[in-house]
């Protein structure tokens, strides 16, 4: 059974160095590294800085990991490995890492979707059974997927341009806020009014669970640039009523589509969120109210497991393993790896090379 191996799990995809050991449902620790410090200088994550702070930071992070859930490596049954989506010289500095691992000891080697991870969390801190519905709403993603098995994803909709983090992050540079945006936004929002400022409200004068947010970091930028132009500058209580105005439309696009999407989803065990932007207490409020609209169990992880971690990476190639094996040396980092099913590449078929 998946549910007792112990597995070894990296995560590099993006700016976070992680490794954990997961054995079941149990996480025996949890690394996460992160790099906000590094891309600080520069409003956002620059690519070979990261790459090059996975490959320093890697090796340290799986010795933590081990040490704290008091094992070596000979215990542990595989390696899991994000194979992708990501920025490539980060996903290849975790997947040479692992191929390493793997060679030296002959452990499994486990290929995962980083969105897999994401979207397998709420099984593994809630048990959650299939067939479920997910909002996936992170710094490069923003989707709503029927999770039916541990590779099998139907997606009923997604960002057609920004995710939701992306533009948080946006935000949070255009308004002179620290990064990563999403926190800094939220904590400004707090003492906000949402409505001193029109936000559109996008695509949801359309049919279906597509989003949309490109137009809310322009909407923004107007915003800010009038009031600078009236007033000489950006005073707190701007800054404040701007993300308040800002994240109450995300906020809003979110929850209408959300009720769409559960009204798509019969026989649903819950709906969960998962992904960096779930963290937002605001946004997990009102999707419990929703869920609670359509009687759906809602689960939402605790904010370490929402935002990049390396348990849902070993988990997740758990459930992989035991249903489709272990890859092989062979197996390729690829920065585009789509879930769902309709796409050419599926879940798994990292060994045979970057298709999507
Ligand atoms: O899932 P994640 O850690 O990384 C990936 O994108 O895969 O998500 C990071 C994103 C960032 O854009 C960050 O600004 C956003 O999640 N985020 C938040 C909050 N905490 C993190 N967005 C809104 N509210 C938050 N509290
Ligand atoms: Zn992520």
């Amino acid at each position: 059974m998946s549910r007792d191996i112990t597995v070894l799990g990296l995560e590099s995809s993006c700016d976070d160095t992680a490794a954990a050991v997961v054995r079941g449902r149990d996480i025996l620790s949890s690394v996460v590294a992160d790099q906000t410090d590094l891309h600080a200088a520069f409003g956002g994550v620059v690519p070979e800085i990261a790459a090059r702070a996975h490959a320093e930071k890697l090796d340290l992070c799986v010795e933590t990991a081990l040490q704290q859930a008091a094992l070596s490596l000979a215990d542990v049954d595989a390696i899991a490995v994000t194979a992708g989506p990501g920025l490539i010289g980060g996903v290849l500095s975790g997947v040479m890492m692992a191929k390493g691992l793997s060679a030296a000891t002959g452990k499994p080697l486990i290929g995962v979707n980083h969105l897999a991870g994401h979207a397998l969390t709420p099984r593994l801190t809630d048990g959650l059974g299939y067939p479920y519905l997910i909002l996936l709403v992170s710094g490069g993603h923003c989707q709503f997927l029927r999770v039916e098995g541990p590779t099998t994803f139907v997606r009923l909709g997604s960002t057609i341009d920004d995710a939701p983090g992306e533009a948080f992050d946006k935000t949070a540079r255009l308004l002179g806020l620290a990064q990563p945006g999403g926190p800094s936004v939220e904590m400004r929002a707090l003492e906000g009014d949402e409505t001193r400022f029109k936000f559109p409200r996008p695509l949801l004068d359309r049919p279906g669970c597509d989003l949309s947010f490109s137009g809310l970091k322009t909407a923004l930028l107007r915003q800010r640039d009038q009031l600078i132009a009236d007033q000489g500058g950006l005073h707190g209580k701007d800054v404040d009523d701007l993300c308040a105005g800002f994240q109450a439309a995300i906020r809003d696009v979110l929850i209408e589509k959300s009720r769409r999407a559960l009204a798509l989803s019969e026989g649903i065990t819950g709906f969960a969120v998962a992904g960096g932007v779930a963290a937002n207490q605001s946004l997990r409020s009102a999707l419990e109210t929703v869920s609670a609209e359509h009687s759906a169990p809602f689960v939402a992880p605790p904010l370490a497991l929402c935002t990049d971690n390396a348990a849902m990476i070993a988990y997740a190639g758990a459930e992989r393993f035991a249903v489709e094996g272990a890859d092989d040396l062979t197996l390729s980092a690829r920065p585009r790896w789509p879930l769902d099913k309709q796409a050419p590449a599926l879940i798994g078929s990292g060994r045979k090379g970057a298709k999507a």
